[in-house]
């Protein structure tokens, strides 16, 4: 227990962490006089004709919103689940960069894919948590996301810090950079520590604890954010939990929202604020509670019954700081179950067959 540090379970402890560890990833790497970011032990990496990330859980969602700076980088970029990842059936070559997202960086399906990568010539990059660990030691490049040893078995703070880190090398890698990105890149820390101080998340997650099911949606870089948001609720709580694009709602989840389903909603300044607005009336009519997540609180508060804030950042940060508000939502329902929280039943936190 002494290494929780007088917190009740090593998840939120590592929630509590997550401003130490974003100073610690963006340690060294954001230029402020060049407006650019170096990644030194990237040194040689050049802009690849595509990219293609391999990974599992949640850092498959981080890949997901990675892939989305990557793209609108003009880097052409795909996701793969690891254990679906088949070099037989897609395009790959010299000119390929896979990188294999893993904060353990021992988890078999995403070693089989990087040993596919290597097998075909790609070229391949590991971006871990763990130094020395078997994706580090088999790639050809290594960046490393330094936020520490990560006991809970619901990854929290290593989720930011490969936000943060895929944010960086999508700059890294494309050469292009903007003193107002550095600028909100530097902000995160501090912000996300006003999130820990002021946010009412456990009050939401008792009013909400007895429910049916939690659902989570978002648009463009928020919809990875849905994803995990409903993820860490599973994990820890047992409880059913989806979350999906928000424009997919009407094509089939919203058969299953009632009163006793509340939803998640993550509107920021870059999420196309009408339509989610429109989704929010969707569920609101259906008699749903609505809980909002969002950095532009005026625009909803007339729709949601609770509205988790988030401080103003460059749009596309609005995720990262969202998924805190979530991160503390579903670690207090799971407190109220009284769930077994660092360690959830039938889960590992590294994940060594296939
Ligand atoms: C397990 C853990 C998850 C993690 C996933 C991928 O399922 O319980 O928290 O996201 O493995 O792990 P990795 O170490 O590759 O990021």
């Amino acid at each position: 227990d002494a290494g929780k540090s007088g917190y009740d379970h090593y998840m939120l402890k590592e929630i509590n962490e997550q401003p130490h560890a974003l100073r610690e990833c963006l340690r060294g790497r954001p230029r402020e006089l060049e407006a650019s970011i170096a990644i030194d032990e990237l040194e040689g990496l050049k802009q690849p004709e595509r990219v293609h990330f391999v990974s599992c859980g949640t850092s498959y969602h981080a890949s997901r919103y990675g892939a989305k700076l990557f793209r609108e980088q003009g880097i052409q970029t795909t996701t793969f689940l690891a254990s679906e990842y088949d070099v037989d059936s897609i395009p790959i070559d010299e000119e390929t960069l896979v990188v294999g997202v893993t904060q353990s960086g021992e988890t078999a399906d995403t070693l089989r894919a990087l040993r596919a990568a290597n097998s075909v010539g790609a070229e391949t990059l590991a971006v871990t948590n763990v130094v020395g660990c078997s994706a580090a030691r088999e790639t050809d490049y290594v960046m490393y996301i330094r936020a520490g040893p990560e006991i809970g078995v619901a990854a929290t703070k290593t989720f930011a810090s490969q936000q943060v880190a895929l944010a960086m090398l999508s700059r890294d890698l494309s050469g292009r950079c903007s003193s107002a990105f550095i600028e909100a890149l530097r902000a995160l820390p501090d912000q996300v520590q006003s999130i820990l101080d002021t946010s009412h998340a456990a009050a939401v997650a008792d009013e909400y604890v007895d429910a049916d099911a939690y659902f989570f949606i978002g648009r463009g870089f928020d919809a990875p954010v849905a994803l995990e948001g409903a993820l860490k609720m599973k994990e820890i709580t047992y409880k059913h939990a989806e979350g999906f694009p928000a424009g997919e709602l009407k094509h089939g989840p919203l058969a299953l929202v009632t009163e006793r389903t509340p939803v998640f909603a993550m509107i920021s300044g870059n999420s196309n604020i009408e339509r989610m607005v429109g989704n929010v009336r969707e569920v609101e009519s259906r008699g749903a509670p609505v809980v909002a997540v969002t950095d532009v609180p005026g625009r909803i508060e007339n729709h949601a019954d609770h509205v988790l804030e988030i401080p103003e950042t460059h749009g596309l940060f609005a995720p990262i700081l969202a998924n805190i508000q979530l991160q503390l939502v579903s670690y207090w329902v799971a407190n109220r179950l009284g769930r077994s929280i660092d360690k959830p039943r039938n889960l590992a936190k590294s994940v060594t067959v296939e």
